[in-house]
């Protein structure tokens, strides 16, 4: 089966799971190159994604979209998708069931898409990963997770408020090319429960000895 196919299948799946949380709002499961090098995971959608079912449409989005170009990179080259996948009401944080709920569809998501390296916005999508970092001092730093890079950045949105945060933002961003380049030298072996409920699924990459 493609690599579309098979995410669509994940999308049909997580449409018509009852047991999910926040039903009532739209699915918004994530876009992009199914081959893409770079996933990134935010923590679920807001407003406008809801209405559009598209991950990061709306300020964040914009923002996101500018930092990709930044670096000469195209949006529709990389993957961008939630932790959770709907909604939550008022935009509030997703809780740990919601989380939780989501989480057996977002390992298989990433099982497919099989990325070099994972950029994380914000905490929520970060300690999905890596539940000791905290983003203060870890965004920026490049953690290997079963050949998998996990690298935090800020969340856009948290960035919009504060103008030292965007400067960090930016900095970090332009590494993501060298972070892919370098081959994990210098990356912090980490173990991540989470990834590790995918990892099964994950394909064997078969270069994985040139790539440290
Ligand atoms: N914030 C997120 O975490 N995800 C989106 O898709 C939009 C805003």
């Amino acid at each position: 089966m493609s690599k579309m196919s098979e995410l669509q299948k994940i999308a049909e799946e997580l449409e018509s799971d009852k047991s999910l949380p926040l039903r009532e709002s739209n699915l918004v499961f994530g876009e992009g190159n199914p081959d893409a090098e770079v996933l990134f995971i935010g923590e679920a959608p807001g407003f406008y994604e809801n209405e559009l079912r598209r991950p990061f449409v709306g300020r964040a989005g914009k923002l996101l979209d500018e930092l990709i170009k930044g670096i000469g990179w195209r949006r529709e080259d990389v993957y961008i998708t939630n932790i959770v996948k709907r909604r939550p009401p008022e935009n509030r944080d997703p809780d740990p069931v919601e989380i939780a709920a989501y989480s057996p569809y977002l390992s298989r998501q990433i099982a497919v898409l099989n990325p070099k390296a994972i950029a994380t916005l914000g905490r929520f999508s970060m300690n999905y990963f890596l539940p000791e970092a905290k983003i203060s001092r870890d965004r920026g730093k490049v953690f290997k997770v079963d050949g998998c890079f996990i690298f935090p950045l800020y969340h856009p949105a948290a960035a919009l408020r504060s103008t030292q945060m965007l400067k960090e933002l930016r900095a970090d961003f332009e590494r993501l090319p060298e972070v892919l380049a370098s081959g994990g030298a210098g990356a912090i072996e980490a173990k991540s429960p989470a990834f590790s409920a995918g990892a099964a699924e994950r394909p064997q990459k078969t270069n994985q000895g040139s790539l440290f």
